[in-house]
């Protein structure tokens, strides 16, 4: 079979381990709803779910996943869950704790894979975005304290988000465990094909976030379930903008994490295995005007910090 036709259920890591390919992304779920979110997607077949401690909704999460492990709905072994170290937790000595903070909020004894969320360091415990957080990070220390946490199996893989090239080449020039995913912004009107060549030749897996471009975000201006050509798609194909996108980022190669509190969304995102984009609509995508959407101007400062600009926090790619 043509390989983009095939159903692409999951890929594989270079630990050996199978990510499945669609996540249900729980960045701006908020509390009360999320988790009916994650039940909801768990009933319809989603294996993935994509957690953070900055998002703070984990404990939510936590509860429903003892439900339904409780209720025989799911067995831990068949779910892939992922969690991400924030900013404000980067000083080795507190990688451990965070985790097992995480740990407990999930009411897991293990992740399936742990992020360095951002290349972005905030003051040990400091809340929220104030400049004033900021400081200098030190990944190889950080990462150090990561690998320390796949050698205990804690985290069964390990990696970064929100990466350049730049900054996941130098990580993997002193790794001693090679980053096995690295998270960033990807859908149609961010396709990153330097980052995704880069990635493939050194074996490390991209998941996309964003992958419908986050229409609910406040700050996000460009509409990409608008964009003509993936409409275009979508009409030939007689499918939603938001499905061709997300195929669009598994063909490519990515595990994709379409955030949606709303159950016929989370179900139409899952619908995404037995059709597929062929060749000559596929190379549509190339003609797409692209946009970083998800800047992180939060982490750039003229003063404090690492960033002064959104240049150096991206390395030029922007
Ligand atoms: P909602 O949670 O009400 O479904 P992203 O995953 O790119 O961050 O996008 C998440 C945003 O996209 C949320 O605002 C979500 O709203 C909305 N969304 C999720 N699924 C779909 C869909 N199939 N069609 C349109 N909007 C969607």
């Amino acid at each position: 079979m043509n390989k983009m036709a095939q159903a692409i259920r999951y890929f594989e890591l270079n630990t050996g381990a199978k990510i499945p390919s669609v996540g249900l992304g729980t960045w701006q779920a908020a509390p009360g709803v999320v988790g009916n979110a994650v039940a909801a997607a768990i009933k319809l077949g989603y294996r993935h779910i994509d957690c953070a401690e900055a998002y703070d909704n984990q404990k939510e999460i936590g509860s429903v996943l003892k439900k339904l492990f409780d209720d025989g709905v799911v067995k831990r072994e068949d779910l892939w869950i992922t969690s991400k170290l924030w900013c404000n937790s980067h000083a080795p000595e507190v990688v451990p704790e965070a985790l097992n903070n995480t740990l407990q909020d999930l009411q897991l004894d293990y992740l399936d894979l742990y992020l360095i969320h951002w290349p972005a360091r905030m003051k040990n415990g400091a809340v929220g975005f104030k400049p004033e957080n900021l400081t200098q990070p030190d990944i190889p220390s950080t990462w150090r304290a990561m690998e320390a946490l796949y050698d205990c199996g804690k985290a069964r893989a390990i990696g970064v988000s929100n990466f350049s090239s730049k900054k996941l080449g130098d990580l993997l020039e002193v790794a001693r465990v090679t980053p096995a995913v690295l998270q960033v912004e990807c859908h149609p009107v961010w396709q990153q094909p330097k980052l995704h060549e880069f990635c493939k030749s050194k074996g490390v897996h991209i998941t996309g976030y964003s992958p419908l471009g986050s229409p609910g975000t406040g700050t996000v201006k460009t509409q990409v379930l608008k964009n003509p050509i993936l409409n275009m798609v979508a009409e030939k194909l007689g499918r939603s903008p938001a499905q061709v996108a997300l195929r669009w980022g598994m063909q490519m190669g990515h595990s994709v994490l379409p955030k949606s509190t709303n159950e016929v969304r989370i179900r139409e995102n899952f619908d995404v295995f037995d059709w597929s984009i062929p060749e000559d609509l596929f190379v549509k995508f190339s003609e797409i005007e692209q946009e970083r959407l998800i800047r992180g101007t939060g982490f750039v400062h003229e003063t404090y910090g690492a960033y002064r600009t959104i240049e150096e926090l991206w390395d030029g790619e922007i």
